[in-house]
């Protein structure tokens, strides 16, 4: 690809987004714009624009100056408890986006939207699996519908195209994010060792057993990438997992090896509430270690934790159609963990207990 490209990456502090804006920034032949409200803690030659995507006014004073956008990577995501409530503003979102750049940049070429497992409702319950992207819906509410179907009418007779990524449980380097299983584990283990506690897999016994799978944030950021700029792939949504499943029983045992850890049987909590008065344990913690002092409230979303962990059925969404269509990467997901939470290590979110 030697021809230059200035991507648009939306929600760019999100755990998806931050780290798409840092796998872009290593690539050559891309100049990367981002929004959101806040600014990214990313380092990098990039130019940062602070929007709030809902108000329309706002959208279209800062995009409308951006005349050489050829491909946007929408990830901005807001997180509402009730489900259905998702939809007004996560779709209001992307269409304020469109509304302000489509008109000033007739060099458009790709649209990818961020989607995941929830558009094959494993947020109700069991589904088919493997689940394969053409399943047919489940009953709506889901703004993943409502976007994607947006998308594919605005696209018509457009010389631009469009994808979208479906990744289940996306794990990368990021805090203050609602959504980031590593997050929940490595705090969750180095909270369960400073009480002098084994480590317990928090949810049932079905729920250590069931089939399970992650999506890496530096393998979501290339199959995106993939997915963006190859003609085959255009106007398809594909799934994005490790390409491995695993069961939660079988990787405690390397967690507790990893935190050096004594390893108990699964005993299922309510990690928002049980986790509700640790946030003095962790300034403690902060405090004798040297951590970083991020707030015990942005540090890890709970709730997340428990939809991973309540659910006593597989999830396994299948990778057959991204591999068909030419994106064969693997990542090893326990090799993953381990990486991640060295990671947290070296940059002092959490302590070598
Ligand atoms: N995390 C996961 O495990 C996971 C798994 C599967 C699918 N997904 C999907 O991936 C997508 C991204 O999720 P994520 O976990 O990366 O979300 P996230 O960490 O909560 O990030 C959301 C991003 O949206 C931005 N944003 C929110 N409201 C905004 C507004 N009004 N104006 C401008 N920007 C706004 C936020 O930035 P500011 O707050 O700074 O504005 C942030 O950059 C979602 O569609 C989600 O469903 C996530």
């Amino acid at each position: 690809m030697g021809q230059k490209n200035t991507a648009l990456v939306v929600g760019a502090t999100g755990v998806v987004g931050r780290n798409l804006l840092r796998h872009l920034l290593s690539q050559e032949h891309w100049d990367v714009v981002s929004v959101s409200r806040r600014t990214p803690d990313v380092a990098g030659a990039y130019r940062h624009l602070s929007i709030d995507l809902l108000d329309l006014d706002d959208c279209k004073a800062k995009l409308e100056p951006e005349q050489g956008i050829t491909h946007v990577f929408f990830s901005a995501y807001i997180e509402k408890e009730d489900w259905a409530a998702t939809v007004a503003p996560n779709v209001a979102m992307l269409v304020n986006l469109m509304d302000a750049i489509e008109p000033s940049n007739p060099g458009l070429r790709h649209v990818n939207l961020m989607h995941g497992t929830k558009w094959y409702g494993n947020h109700l319950g069991p589904f088919k699996t493997p689940a394969s992207e053409d399943d047919p819906r489940h009953m709506p509410p889901n703004f993943y519908y409502d976007q994607q179907d947006f998308i594919t009418a605005r696209q018509k007779g457009k010389a631009w195209t469009w994808s979208a990524a479906r990744p289940h449980a996306i794990c990368g380097f990021a805090t203050g994010n609602p959504m980031n299983l590593v997050m929940v584990l490595a705090v969750y283990a180095t909270i369960s060792k400073a009480l002098g506690l084994p480590l317990r897999h928090p949810g049932s016994r079905d729920n250590a057993k069931a089939l399970f799978q992650v999506t890496d944030t530096a393998h979501l950021a290339k199959a995106v990438l993939w997915m963006s700029t190859s003609d085959q792939a255009a106007n398809q949504p594909f799934n994005i997992t490790n390409g491995d499943i695993f069961r939660w029983e079988t990787m405690w045992p390397t967690f507790a090896d990893y935190f050096g850890m004594d390893l108990a049987e699964p005993q299922r909590i309510n990690l928002p509430l049980m986790m509700a008065d640790k946030a003095d344990l962790w300034s403690r913690l902060v405090n004798e270690h040297g951590l970083q002092p991020i707030p015990f409230e942005s540090l890890v979303g709970w709730n997340y934790g428990s939809f991973v962990f309540t659910p006593e059925f597989d999830v396994i969404s299948s990778m057959t159609k991204a591999r068909q269509f030419g994106f064969h990467d693997v990542i090893d997901s326990t090799s993953m963990f381990l990486r991640q939470f060295d990671q947290l290590r070296t940059e002092r979110v959490i302590p070598t207990l």
